[in-house]
């Protein structure tokens, strides 16, 4: 597992595309043979196999899960364990995205467990983390995602906090089109490394990468990207045509 700090983009999917028309996509991006930085795709679980046939041989790709659950086997009706995860070549899991949180009612115990599940299998959690509209609004957002993170990473040891990819996704950016302005996002990764920080040490923030979501796109990316505190993009919709999803990986 890698540990050091380093750009990433990484695509979900979420509830997205066909088997036949994901690996069309990831054909296609990967027509690209000089990658500028890491790559990572989060297809739905139903994929990753067929995805993994595609991006196995290649350098610097890499597959992650859309979610997991924490226990390694059991009555848990419709989950999917670390476990599985690992055997079917997963090397990465989303864990924590505010639709998860919002919708399926993940909260922040259940996603330190699925964080400590991940690190245990040596795969490496993408821990997602962000304020919604109103608690921005209200001033509310550094309190907000300060909670989540010491949540998140509680019981966890420093070696540990550093296999995490961090990432900061505002809940009133995504899917809406209204991006976090450059300051906004940098402010807030400024931030997230006084918390990592905090609850590890200073060479520990320094060194993990925190990833910006929220209405990521071309348009936006290179402005983002270029922020000393923003080391990469997850990104929805824009992961989801070639072309776009490889003029954010060419922002880099
Ligand atoms: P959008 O890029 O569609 O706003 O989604 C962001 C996101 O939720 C990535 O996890």
């Amino acid at each position: 597992m890698s540990k050091n700090r380093r750009k990433i983009i990484a695509a979900n999917w979420k509830m997205n595309l066909t088997i036949g028309q994901g690996k069309e996509l990831v054909h296609n991006i990967l027509k690209e043979k000089d990658l500028p930085c890491e790559v990572v795709f989060a297809p739905p679980f139903t994929h990753l196999s067929e995805i993994k046939k595609i991006t196995s041989d290649r350098d610097k790709v890499f597959l992650a899960a859309q979610n997991c659950h924490h226990e390694s086997s059991g009555a848990f009706t419709g989950e999917i364990s670390t476990d599985m995860l690992k055997d079917m070549g997963v090397q990465m899991v989303i864990v924590g995205h505010s639709e998860r949180r919002e919708l399926f009612g993940d909260t922040g115990k259940w996603i330190n467990q699925k964080i400590k599940a991940c690190l245990k299998r040596n795969l490496q959690p993408i821990f997602c983390f962000g304020e919604k509209l109103e608690q921005r609004e209200q001033n509310q957002h550094f309190e907000t995602v300060g909670k989540q993170i010491k949540e998140g990473l509680s019981g966890l040891s420093e070696a540990q906090i550093q296999d995490v990819i961090f990432a900061y996704e505002p809940v009133w950016a995504i899917g809406t089109g209204h991006t976090a302005t450059p300051g906004q996002a940098e402010e807030m990764h400024q931030f997230v490394r006084e918390e990592i920080s905090s609850t590890s040490s200073d060479q520990v923030a320094r060194s993990v990468p925190i990833l910006y979501g929220g209405s990521v796109k071309p348009a936006n990316a290179s402005e983002l990207l270029s922020c000393p505190n923003i080391d990469g993009a997850l990104v929805g919709g824009a992961s989801l045509k070639a072309n776009d999803f490889l003029s954010i990986v060419a922002a880099v």
